[in-house]
């Protein structure tokens, strides 16, 4: 890889933000080798698949993209693109993939992804999946992405081994980066202008990173001091667990003006059967007290949510008793899935529902939360709400931003909005978004 050469790398990412996060330093790594993005796989010299293991479909739909990559490169002038699958199916199937997809020339997973440069210019290590997650974050490279907000990975990992979950395995034990380094790196972002920060962590409210004389902090005390920055306008952390959702971090939605209203609150299930079936190691009380506390502090607050249906053992009973928990928390937006069975963990061995009674509880659960959504976003009408605009929409003079409760809300101007902070009347309201008049 000589310097300066116009090189290209495409590259394409699955699943949670994490890796969105990821891909951005992958890219970053190869800039001062000559490298910049590519858009379309024919032009690459080096295709990178950034891939998800969460569940079997993540995971057909990586393989079945890779045979269809293949064949573009095969068409290519060069033909000779490295081709790289990184990641969290990396990670998981090592050296499978070699068998099930001989055509790829490296894999990589989420924690050893900074060697992947030296892997490539050295043509002799096929696989690294080791857990180096220290020594990552070290040899990294932080360039902003978007200009206005930014993904920082501050923890990763799971220690809390959910039965049906991958992540454990995938992204390894819980670590957390030091509020130096965190720093450090929301430094070069604002060099570049963000304005917004949004932390991440497969478990991000169990941060507890070296602070100040060594000693460790949580998440509260890390975004009061990122408040300090006054580039920085707004602060945003995902995804959380309930049992981490300790009495400072409640308290930072009412003391830290800089910290939006919106929380992202996996819950799963509201049976507490499933729920210690899938070894969440909290009950449906337990969610609502968090709740509670949270609106007590912060009325307002938006909710959002994951939820599992079908989970072996599931009863109607056990599916009644979330839809009932999402009828009274009332969410302004969540996720829901179909159990999907993974092997290596403990609830592979137990018996999978017929998919046809999984279909329907989805069915049923995505219009209840849908209704909620819509419901959610209508009762912005008339009102104004303040959005930060962070990209251009796809009509001429349009532009899209977040508001403070993180719904995107879209608006027609003559002037450029990106980077601006406006309150914005909203006129009208669709499923998933808002159209507001500044
Ligand atoms: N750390 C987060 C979420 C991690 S994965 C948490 O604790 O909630 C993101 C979401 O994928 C999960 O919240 C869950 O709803 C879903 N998920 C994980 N494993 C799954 C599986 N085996 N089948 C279906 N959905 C799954
Ligand atoms: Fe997976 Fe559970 Fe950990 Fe979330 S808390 S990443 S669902 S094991
Ligand atoms: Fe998928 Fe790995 Fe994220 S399994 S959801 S990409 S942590």
């Amino acid at each position: 890889m000589s310097k300066d050469s116009p090189k290209k790398i495409f590259i394409k990412s699955y699943g949670c933000q994490m890796n969105v996060y990821d891909s951005n330093r992958i890219k970053n790594l190869f800039e001062p080798k000559g490298y910049s993005e590519t858009t379309a796989v024919e032009e690459a010299d080096i295709i990178i698949l950034n891939t998800c293991h969460i569940r079997e479909k993540a995971v057909e739909k990586v393989y079945s993209d890779i045979g269809r990559i293949e064949k573009k490169r095969l068409k290519a002038s060069s033909g000779k693109a490295k081709f790289v699958v990184a990641g969290c199916v990396a990670q998981a199937e090592g050296l499978e993939i070699k068998k099930r997809a001989p055509v790829v020339d490296y894999v990589v997973g989420p924690q050893s992804y900074h060697n992947l440069p030296l892997m490539i210019e050295n043509k002799n290590e096929f696989i690294n999946d080791e857990f180096l997650q220290n020594e990552k974050f070290k040899n990294l490279i932080f360039k902003s992405s978007n200009k206005v907000s930014e993904f920082i990975s501050i923890q990763e990992g799971c220690d809390k081994f959910c039965t049906f979950c991958v992540v454990p395995y995938t992204r390894g034990a819980e670590f957390s980066r030091s509020v130096k380094e965190i720093k450090q790196e929301i430094r070069n972002y604002i060099s570049d202008g963000i304005q917004e920060v949004i932390l991440l962590g497969q478990n991000v409210n169990a941060y507890h990173g070296e602070g100040k004389n060594n000693k460790s902090v949580d998440l509260a005390y890390l975004m009061n001091v990122i408040s300090e920055f006054d580039n920085i306008k707004r602060i945003r952390y995902m995804t959380s667990h309930p049992n981490d959702m300790n009495q400072s971090l409640i308290d930072a939605h009412l003391s830290n003006t800089k910290l939006m209203p919106f929380l992202h609150l996996p819950v799963q299930s509201g049976s507490d059967k499933i729920l210690k079936k899938m070894n969440r190691k909290h009950t449906r009380k337990k969610y609502f007290e968090v709740i509670e506390k949270l609106k007590n502090k912060r009325p307002d607050i938006a909710l959002s949510s994951d939820f599992i249906v079908g989970f072996p053992g599931e009863t109607d009973k056990d599916f009644y008793e979330t839809m009932d928990l999402i009828k009274e928390v009332k969410f302004a937006i969540a996720y829901s899935f179909m159990y999907s069975p993974r092997p290596g963990t403990p609830a592979y061995k137990l018996t999978d529902l017929d998919k046809s009674s999984k279909k329907a509880r989805l069915t049923a659960l995505q219009s209840l939360l849908k209704e909620q959504q819509i419901e959610y976003n209508r009762s912005f009408e008339g009102k104004c709400i303040e959005v930060l605009f962070d990209r251009e929409g796809r009509y001429k003079d349009q532009y899209i931003g977040r508001s403070i409760y993180n719904q995107s809300v879209f608006t027609n101007s003559k002037k450029n909005l990106i980077g601006k902070i406006y309150n914005s009347k909203i006129a009208r309201s669709t499923d998933f978004a808002l159209e507001g008049v500044i």
